[in-house]
């Protein structure tokens, strides 16, 4: 198995070949997230152009009849929210993916990220100050034309076998529904994908299992914490990633070296359009925190 990482804009896909990855997990930047990516874009149109272009990307490095999902949920940045689930769906559709599904991503109650909006009610208990606390994303599943389902009886035997879909925890664990119940990661002081907004490792796990055969390349071009890559490594799939960030270098290493993930197996490259961001957000998330307290004392 392989592993991929390129560090560079992926507008730019390059590296790859047209139809040569047979599946794409990732999570676009949640455009300007208050606790992750405060003033990444210089407003809500150059996201999507952003998107548009990598959306644009994706659909030519995908295999014909293979899946793109992406974790997203629509994102409140200075008391508007934005409509990202809609606007990404909008896009990929623009750009020729069949809408395939959408999965809900439930993180257990109580562990909310940024602020209990519900205790507005609870303070002025009357109508009109209803602001809930959001516990779910999106996972939205698209598709490049239709699978050719003749394919999987040309596979090997022993990877057909190998790639086969866990039946048990599918039934156990209720993969086969609409909503899925996985704990996000904790946002812990010092923990390795501090200020990233890395999914859980569930996330790309069931979608490596649901969606790709042993042996494929699963891209993501959004790589942050590198979690898609150690995922398709523990599942025995060669992976691509593309960061923008330098700056996260020693995480994804750092990651994917915990995963077992052997050196010659691993392969690093810098593109010159790669940026400087991770000190420079955080500066800026330090920033605002200090407003917050401010503001509540
Ligand atoms: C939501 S995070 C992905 C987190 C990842 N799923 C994980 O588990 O760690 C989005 C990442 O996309 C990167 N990014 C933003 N714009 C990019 C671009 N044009 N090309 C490549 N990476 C980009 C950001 O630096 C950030 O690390």
């Amino acid at each position: 198995m392989h592993h991929r990482i390129i560090f560079g804009d992926s507008r730019d896909m390059v590296e790859l070949a047209q139809s040569s990855v047979h599946l794409v997990v990732t999570s676009p930047p949640y455009y300007n997230a208050p606790f992750d990516y405060p003033g990444l874009f210089s407003d809500y149109n150059q996201f999507l152009s952003m998107f548009k272009d990598v959306a644009k990307e994706i659909y030519r490095v995908l295999a014909p009849g293979r899946i793109a999902a992406l974790v997203t949920d629509d994102m409140l940045v200075n008391g508007r929210r934005y409509p990202l689930v809609s606007d990404i769906t909008h896009t990929m559709l623009g750009e020729g993916f069949r809408y395939r599904d959408k999965i809900i991503w439930v993180k257990p109650k109580g562990y909310t990220r940024i602020s209990r909006r519900s205790g507005v009610a609870i303070q002025h208990p009357y109508p009109m100050y209803f602001y809930p606390d959001n516990i779910q994303e999106s996972i939205l599943i698209f598709q490049k034309g239709k699978f050719d389902y003749a394919n999987i009886d040309l596979l090997q035997e022993k990877d057909r076998e190998a790639s086969k879909i866990p039946i048990e925890e599918y039934n156990a664990k209720d993969w086969y529904i609409t909503v899925w119940n996985i704990t996000n990661v904790l946002p812990v002081k010092g923990r390795i994908e501090e200020g990233v907004a890395a999914y859980p490792d569930e996330i790309p796990r069931r979608l490596i299992r649901l969606f790709s055969f042993m042996g494929e390349t699963v891209l993501d071009p959004f790589l942050g914490s590198g979690t898609t890559a150690k995922v398709a490594k523990e599942l025995r799939r060669n992976s691509v990633g593309y960061e923008l960030d330098l700056e996260l270098e020693k995480v994804i290493q750092r990651k994917l070296k915990n995963a077992g993930i052997k050196t010659d197996r691993l392969e690093f490259s810098k593109r010159t359009d790669g940026k400087h961001l991770r000190t420079k957000l955080q500066k800026m998330i330090n920033a605002q925190r200090t407003v917050t307290r401010k503001n509540k004392s």
